[in-house]
């Protein structure tokens, strides 16, 4: 009997056409999420499933309600949706997609940086306004990048590309992570920091790490008291690594000076959100790899996971 692969949420064609070639499929083919139920119903008839992290949560329930899946293959590189302790007790392997999404997600956290630095959204809403008054030497002044401190917390594949971009703008790089990061300290010259030394030292502090047990609510009101009052303070990783309120109180105190995030501890966040009343805080609705061509890989990447362990190969890129 041929394999079955059910793919939950509309994916780029050509990852479809490559599963069809190899597997019977379901697909939910939309834009919105599978609701629970139809993905529970589709993953007990199928051998592997797609899945998103941001909405198809992998836990006792779905290991119970589909005991012949066995690969979860997830667009994605994070995988904080999935109990990956149960699903390994149960013999269920688990992909992601690392590798094809980092420099995207590189370039989403330098654009946070950026504009969160140099006022790149405060400065376009005031000409938006009608606020663009008389020029002055003190008129919208912001804060230099080139020459600076970058602090990068996760030094894995995505912090150390935020990193790689840093040497082009003459930074000094540190970083805070739970093992040495000994190719970034020999190519980049990046220094080790204990965590809260990192915050007082740098001038940028780039959140890169996954939410974990550890990491969330890692960044709270004593962290954001430790960085500098010129600081930018920048999440690529998940939202519920800082407490929102926190960073919210802390911004309107002026320390850290500035933030950008991708991220929020709810998604989709709401337009009432506190942050976005904020001058200095800029935010992207988690977008990190959302380009088409980081997309299509991803997709890729995900259907060759699923079908590779299914037709009894290794998996690509094993989580578990
Ligand atoms: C996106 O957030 C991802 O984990 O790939």
């Amino acid at each position: 009997m041929k394999k079955r692969i059910y793919i939950a949420r509309r994916i780029p064609q050509a990852a479809v056409d490559l599963i069809a070639q190899h597997c019977d499929y379901g697909y939910w083919d939309r834009l919105e999420p599978c609701p629970r139920e139809v993905f529970l119903a589709e993953a007990a008839q199928s051998d592997a499933v797609i899945t998103q992290s941001v909405s198809e949560k992998i836990d006792f329930e779905f290991l119970e309600a589909a005991p012949r899946c066995k690969v979860i293959a997830q667009m994605a590189v994070g995988y904080d949706n999935v109990d990956v302790p149960a699903c390994t007790a149960r013999g269920v392997l688990l992909t992601n997609t690392p590798d094809v999404l980092t420099e995207s997600t590189a370039d989403a956290a330098w654009a946070l940086l950026m504009a969160a630095a140099r006022r790149v959204v405060s400065g376009h809403t005031l000409i938006q306004e009608g606020r663009w008054g008389m020029w002055h030497p003190f008129f919208q002044l912001s804060q230099d990048v080139y020459g600076t401190t970058l602090g990068i917390i996760g030094a894995g594949r995505i912090g150390g590309a935020i990193a790689r971009r840093g040497k082009g703008f003459g930074m000094n790089i540190l970083y805070h992570n739970r093992r040495p990061a000994s190719e970034l300290e020999a190519v980049l010259g990046a220094q080790y920091r204990a965590f809260d030394d990192l915050l007082r030292e740098a001038d940028f502090v780039v959140m890169a790490a996954p939410l974990t047990a550890q990491t969330r609510g890692l960044f709270g009101a004593r962290e954001f008291a430790l960085m500098k009052d010129t600081a930018v303070f920048v999440n690529i990783a998940r939202g519920a690594v800082m407490q929102e309120k926190a960073l919210y109180e802390a911004l309107k105190a002026g320390r850290p000076w500035a933030a950008g995030s991708d991220v929020y501890e709810v998604e989709p966040t709401p337009a009432s959100n506190p942050l976005f009343t904020l001058d200095n805080f800029v935010g992207t609705p988690h977008v990190g790899s959302a380009t088409p061509r980081t997309r299509l890989a991803m997709a890729t990447l995900a259907a060759r996971n699923a079908i590779a362990v299914l037709s009894g190969q290794p998996a690509i890129t094993p989580v578990n």
